[in-house]
């Protein structure tokens, strides 16, 4: 059976590019993101890479660790960091774990036979603090991801954690959300006090909250 969300994302030790990890231990009591991509050496997983590095600081913002798995060897991993700190103007500060016998890679159902059967697909998780898997989203290995999409969603997994509201299609930071059809009408005023529109019953907006 594999991974669902709301599943405790399953714990591991590894090695990794930066030294043995134990998975939970890791995280400790923030967020994190888990990726797999197919190989090293690969061209768009080197901008991949890239592109997570370069938005470190935005993780960090949000309180998320990154780690990032394929089947190859620490040795292998060592050496395309170099490459792609080198072309990608980064500093790979995030470690990328070696699953050479593809325990971690099966646990998460990273490995999709009729994609291929030696290398992980492009698999990534979101994990709350309390572990449990709050988004997965597989692409194919010839589509680098979004990394910007991540953010989106982590800000708003964060604010829906803290107050009764969802967030629309393509919605970003700071743009009105959806009321919680849970939060009765004449509720709405003491919890949303910057007020609200209702556009039918079961579509109240409100601005952000915290924004
Ligand atoms: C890539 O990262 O470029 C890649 C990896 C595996 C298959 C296709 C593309």
């Amino acid at each position: 059976m594999s991974l669902r969300l709301g599943e405790i994302a399953p714990d591991f030790k590894a090695k990794t590019s930066m030294g043995e990890i134990s998975f939970h231990e890791y995280l400790g009591n923030s967020w994190g993101v888990l990726f797999s991509h197919p190989g090293d050496y690969t061209p768009v997983c080197t901008t991949e890479l890239g592109k997570t590095a370069s938005l470190s600081e935005e993780f960090k913002k949000r309180d998320v660790k990154v780690i990032a798995l394929s089947v190859d060897d620490v040795e292998s991993h060592q050496g395309w960091i170099k490459d792609i700190n080198e072309t990608q103007n980064v500093e790979v500060n995030f470690p990328l774990i070696a699953d050479e016998n593809k325990d971690i890679s099966e646990a998460y159902g990273m490995i999709h036979p009729e994609a291929s059967e030696t290398s992980t697909v492009r698999s990534l998780f979101i994990i709350g603090p309390d572990k449990k898997v709050k988004l997965m989203i597989t692409y194919p290995a010839s589509t680098g991801r979004n990394f910007e999409e991540i953010l989106r969603v982590i800000d708003s997994l964060q604010l829906t954690a803290k107050y009764s509201v969802s967030t629309p299609a393509d919605w970003k930071e700071g743009e009105d959300v959806v009321i919680s059809p849970a939060i009765k009408n004449e509720d709405i005023p003491s919890r949303f006090p910057k007020g609200h529109k209702e556009i039918k019953s079961y579509l109240r907006m409100t601005p952000q909250p915290n924004h």
